[in-house]
């Protein structure tokens, strides 16, 4: 089943032909840049809100029926800072081993399954959480089981470090991702992302490099913001990175870096525009990237605050302007490939 899908990508969706819908069912994608906790199906969340409601105090039910309440309505981001409020209230939905089994099973399916799948091969990424009811590695763990209920060629996961994270925790994480990578686990890289205004990025060398030696991809979200400085990006792009987040404000020298090592770009169309960091299709980096016939991926970010879907996603590439970018099908079938081209897994 596909989560509820409107604004941009829904109008676009909606303005294709059959021949073209039938194109982009077809066509084989790669989903690279997916969260867990922001790709839940609003249905699924509802009914495990109502669950948690039943056994919870009236004060903790409150928050999260308001803030689910929210994303049912759909979400409007003054900016993105509005964005990382969303999360408490899935997060109280899925602390303990049984919901996350559970929410992970439903983006798992809402991805791989059904006629015409979102996708062919999915990279999953979620951030090790401890909670009364699990530890960090439980989490990872019970994320792996049910990811490897599909065949390698499907699914992988990718353990996101938050920026937030204290060293200790970004040891912890990186240690659990390499060891569950060395016992055959379906783990294939490690992710930087939360709040791009958070975090000393300066902690973080060590570990990328550690998990780059045991062979673990690396995918960082870069220069998200206007306020990300270019001596962050730089430092960053230090670590070289596999692949990058949204890279959307990039300086020359870091376009260059960039160029020059052929960093696969993580592209969310559906998310920048709602996070306003992008303003139009128009004005959006991928053009930039396609006119230099540079490796991107295009894929969803959050499904759920976004209401998109990978196929929404690449609707708005195909779809004559306004609605989309009006890319012939010869040039999303290359953005395809460029996106198969780069998993880790
Ligand atoms: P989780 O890692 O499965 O818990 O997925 C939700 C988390 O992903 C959020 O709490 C954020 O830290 C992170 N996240 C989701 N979307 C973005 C984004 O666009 N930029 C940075 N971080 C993000
Ligand atoms: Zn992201």
């Amino acid at each position: 089943m596909v989560g509820q899908i409107s604004g941009f990508a829904a109008l676009a969706l909606a303005s294709l032909s059959p021949s073209q819908l039938t194109f982009i069912h077809t066509l084989p994608k790669a989903e690279l840049h997916a969260h867990l906790n922001g790709s839940i199906p609003i249905s699924d969340l509802q009914q495990m809100a109502h669950e948690y409601t039943r056994t919870s105090d009236k004060a903790a039910s409150d928050l999260v029926q308001a803030g689910i309440a929210k994303l049912q309505n759909g979400v409007v981001l003054d900016e993105i800072y509005d964005f990382f409020n969303l999360f408490p209230a899935i997060y109280a939905l899925t602390s303990n081993p049984i919901s996350l089994r559970r929410a992970t099973k439903v983006v798992l399916e809402q991805f791989l399954d059904g006629m015409y799948p979102q996708c062919t091969y999915l990279e999953l990424r979620s951030t090790p959480r401890e909670t009364e009811e699990m530890s960090r590695l439980e989490y990872v763990r019970t994320v792996l089981d049910e990811v490897e209920r599909y065949p390698k060629a499907r699914a992988g996961l990718i353990v996101s470090l938050d920026r937030r994270m204290s060293v200790e925790v970004v040891r912890e994480c990186v240690e659990i991702a390499i060891q569950l990578k060395s016992e055959g686990r379906r783990v294939v890289g490690v992710d930087l992302c939360g709040d791009p205004q958070a975090g000393d990025m300066g902690i973080f060398a060590d570990y990328f490099f550690q998990a780059k030696q045991a062979g673990l991809g690396v995918t960082l979200h870069i220069a998200e913001t206007p306020v990300n400085s270019a001596e962050e990006t730089l430092e960053l792009l230090s670590y070289a990175p596999n692949r990058l987040g949204h890279a959307t404000f990039l300086n020359d020298e870091a376009k260059s870096i960039v160029r020059q090592n052929k960093t696969c770009i993580e592209i969310c169309l559906s998310s920048n525009l709602l996070c306003k960091t992008v303003t139009t299709l128009d004005d959006h980096h991928i053009r930039y990237y396609l006119q230099h016939d540079h490796p991107i991926a295009v894929c969803t970010d959050d499904t759920l605050p976004f209401r998109t879907s990978l196929v929404g996603e690449y609707a708005l590439l195909l779809a004559a302007r306004p609605l989309g970018m009006e890319l012939s099908e010869a040039e999303v079938q290359r953005i395809a490939e460029m996106g198969m081209a780069a998993r880790f897994g």
